[in-house]
């Protein structure tokens, strides 16, 4: 990844001012050599701080006085460096080097709670303004808490080079005035809370190699405008409310080698102009309606690392070449209409191809217990060990750890799960959680201090139940996003729950269900009929909400607590068979990476 607060030809300009200064010196000539920070600058970054209530450490850099000095002029550190925050950069080549304008800005995670200063955008000489507030989740740029919107004097700050706003609680229009920093490399503004459509005028940065613009507000199509842009290299636009069809022209973005696009409102197709983007590395397409595609159009991306492209209609078989992609991580092709078979070969990384035994469970005709009619309720404690409530209910543990395509078949087959999704950019992935917070609005705090998260897609099956309609309990409580006045709050867990196949909830976001509390416990009931001996509830993440706040993979299905009691008479006498399965008991919790292809290309 391309670092975001590079400071470009400045850092060598103030290296030769010192060495001149220095030269001057033993010259002995009688001018003040010495560069002095702009009068005005120095008071608008002091009136910033004032305002944000944040300071520089003098022992780095000087807020007072003269502040461009010690590091904020040191060739040798960075505005990325993470110990300097917050942070200037200066350059002091200017008006026969006896100025300093400040170049670059930097305030990272300080909880700034603010409306941007309006002075900040008399700060023409800028090229690089991080992380007083920030896109990304890079450790180096900072998230705050910025209110208010985006004024159209940002356009007198030409200079600019790199520009991040992301993780804030900005709200408002773009301003078309971005149009005029035409110099602008990287612009992110993801996670905030901004509306209206992207402005025509961002066609004119077609120096922009970087738009981060994820979880944003933004709707409306994508304007034709932006074909101009065909230096961008990576592109995160997922979790908006972009509509209309994917632009041909994103086909002319050679460069392209990132492209997220996923849960947005578009329709139409994959377009096909997309074969010539032979750069790309990761493909994330989602939620393409009235409309479908083929897989043709990635039959030679070759490059491809994550390619999911889910529910969008893909009719048509694998290409064959998808065996040459050699660095082929993650492939989710799930929800589509594909036919065929895998290709015989395959990329290293995927190859353990296969069905061991035990997944019978969980084939579409789950055959455990088929016909049994052994059981007539099941609860599992989601993510924990087993833990009795109140009213007498056992949930069962459900504490195996589940990998990033995992089953895990009770040996009483009496329920199974089924976990599939990386959590993306997470390098550990958790698929279950553990606080010990008390919770509200539930007696059984218990309960919620222990959740089953997952990345992507996460089922569980009632198994060997008799016929008959189920009342389903499904419990949730918000442990991760929390409900404070800083950047951290500002994130949004939103995913779909199915169940027997149907869809009961879209967009479900726990805290929102809670008033927007934490730590709240949130039941919401269900009466499904069971015909065939299983119950099935499915969370799935369509790619909406929030990404990566608080922390990196803060997204997709959480849960607590499943139970589901008959609502009818019950003759099943809910005790285990005797011998139990010897072969779910040996196949629990197995990890199988072939798994990510079989359910996800052939499972709804
Ligand atoms: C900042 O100013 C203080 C005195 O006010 C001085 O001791 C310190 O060295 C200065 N720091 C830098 C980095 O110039
Ligand atoms: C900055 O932008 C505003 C609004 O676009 C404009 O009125 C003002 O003259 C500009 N200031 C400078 C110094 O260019
Ligand atoms: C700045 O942007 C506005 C709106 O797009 C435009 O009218 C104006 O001409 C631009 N100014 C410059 C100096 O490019
Ligand atoms: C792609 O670029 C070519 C050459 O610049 C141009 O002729 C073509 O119209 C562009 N395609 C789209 C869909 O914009
Ligand atoms: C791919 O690019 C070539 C050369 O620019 C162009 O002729 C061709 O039409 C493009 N293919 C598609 C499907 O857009
Ligand atoms: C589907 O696409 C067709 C052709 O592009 C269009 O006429 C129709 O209005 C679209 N339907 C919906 C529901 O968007
Ligand atoms: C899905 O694709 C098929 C062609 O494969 C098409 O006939 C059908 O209309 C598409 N469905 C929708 C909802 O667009
Ligand atoms: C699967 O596709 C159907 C039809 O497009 C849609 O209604 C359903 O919500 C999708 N299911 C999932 C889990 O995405
Ligand atoms: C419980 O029901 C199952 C399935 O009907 C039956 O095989 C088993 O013998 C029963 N066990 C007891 C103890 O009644
Ligand atoms: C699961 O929880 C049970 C208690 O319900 C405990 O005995 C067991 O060790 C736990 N297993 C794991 C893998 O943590
Ligand atoms: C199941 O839920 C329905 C309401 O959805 C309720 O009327 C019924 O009493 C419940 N059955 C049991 C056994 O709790």
């Amino acid at each position: 990844m391309m670092r975001q607060c590079i400071l470009g030809s400045a850092i060598l300009v103030i290296a030769l001012s010192v060495f001149s200064s220095l030269f001057n010196f033993t010259q002995a000539q009688p001018q003040t050599a010495k560069a002095t920070t702009d009068p005005y600058e120095a008071g608008v970054i002091n009136s910033i701080f004032s305002k944000w209530g944040i300071s520089a450490d003098k022992t780095q850099w000087n807020i007072s006085g003269e502040i461009c000095s010690g590091r904020a002029i040191d060739s040798t550190t960075s505005i990325d460096d993470g110990p300097f925050n917050p942070f200037i950069k200066c350059d002091c080549s200017f008006n026969k080097k006896t100025t300093c304008h400040i170049t670059a800005l930097k305030v990272y995670a300080l909880d700034v709670i603010s409306q941007i200063p309006p002075e900040l955008w008399t700060l023409i000489y800028l090229t690089n303004l991080c992380g007083y507030g920030t896109s990304i989740w890079y450790r180096n740029l900072g998230q705050n808490y910025l209110t208010g919107s985006l004024p159209p004097s940002i356009g007198n700050l030409t200079r600019m080079q790199y520009m991040t706003f992301g993780i804030n609680a900005l709200s408002g229009k773009l301003p078309k005035e971005l149009g005029n920093l035409t110099q602008l490399i990287s612009l992110a503004f993801g996670s905030n809370k901004l509306s209206g459509s992207l402005p025509d005028e961002l066609g004119k940065l077609v120096k922009l190699e970087q738009l981060y613009m994820d979880s944003s507000g933004i709707s409306g199509p994508i304007p034709s405008t932006l074909s101009s842009l065909k230096n961008l290299v990576t592109v995160w636009a997922s979790d908006n409310r972009f509509t209309g069809r994917i632009p041909d022209f994103i086909g002319n973005w050679s460069k392209l080698q990132v492209l997220r696009f996923q849960g947005n409102s578009f329709e139409g197709s994959i377009p096909s102009s997309f074969s010539n983007l032979t750069s790309l590395t990761e493909l994330r397409i989602s939620g393409l309606s009235n409309g479908s595609s083929s897989l043709n159009v990635i039959k030679n991306l070759k490059s491809m690392t994550i390619l999911e492209l889910r529910n969008n209609n893909i009719s048509g078989s694998i290409p064959s070449t998808i065996g040459e992609f050699q660095k082929l991580i993650v492939l989710f092709l799930g929800n589509n209409t594909l036919s065929g078979t895998l290709p015989r070969q395959k990329s290293s990384i995927l190859k353990n191809i296969g069905l061991p035994t035990g997944l019978n469970c969980l084939q579409k005709t789950f055959p455990c217990n088929r016909g049994a009619a052994r059981y007539s309720d099941f609860a599992i404690k989601c993510g924990g060990p087993q833990i009795r409530t109140a009213d007498g209910i056992v949930y069962q543990a459900d504490n195996e750890t589940l990998g990033p395509a995992t089953y895990f078949v009770t040996d009483t087959n009496r329920w199974s799960v089924s976990n599939v999704g990386l959590f993306g950019g997470s390098n550990n992935p958790m698929f279950e959680s553990s606080v010990s917070n008390q919770f509200t609005n539930t007696v059984n705090s218990e309960l919620f201090q222990t959740a089953r998260l997952s990345a992507s897609s996460l089922r569980y099956y009632g198994l060997g139940l008799e016929n008959g309609f189920y009342n389903i309990t499904l419990q949730f409580a918000e442990t991760a996003i929390l409900d404070s006045t800083t950047w951290k709050s500002l994130g949004r867990r939103v995913f779909d729950i199915y169940i027997q196949g149907t869809l009961v909830l879209k967009d479900f976001d726990i805290q929102r269900e809670a008033g927007g509390v934490s730590y709240r416990a949130v039941q919401k009931q269900f009466r499904f009929e069971v015909k065939e001996n299983y119950l099935e509830v499915h969370l799935f993440w369509a790619g909406k909400g929030t990404c990566c706040i608080p922390a990196q993979g803060t997204y997709g299905p959480l849960i607590q607590a499943i139970s589901a009691t008959p609502d009818f008479v019950p003759t099943a006498n809910n005790t285990s068979p005797s011998n139990k399965s010897p072969s779910s008991k040996k196949n629990r919790a197995c990890l199988i990476i072939g798994l990510l292809w079989v359910l996800e290309l052939f499972a709804f």
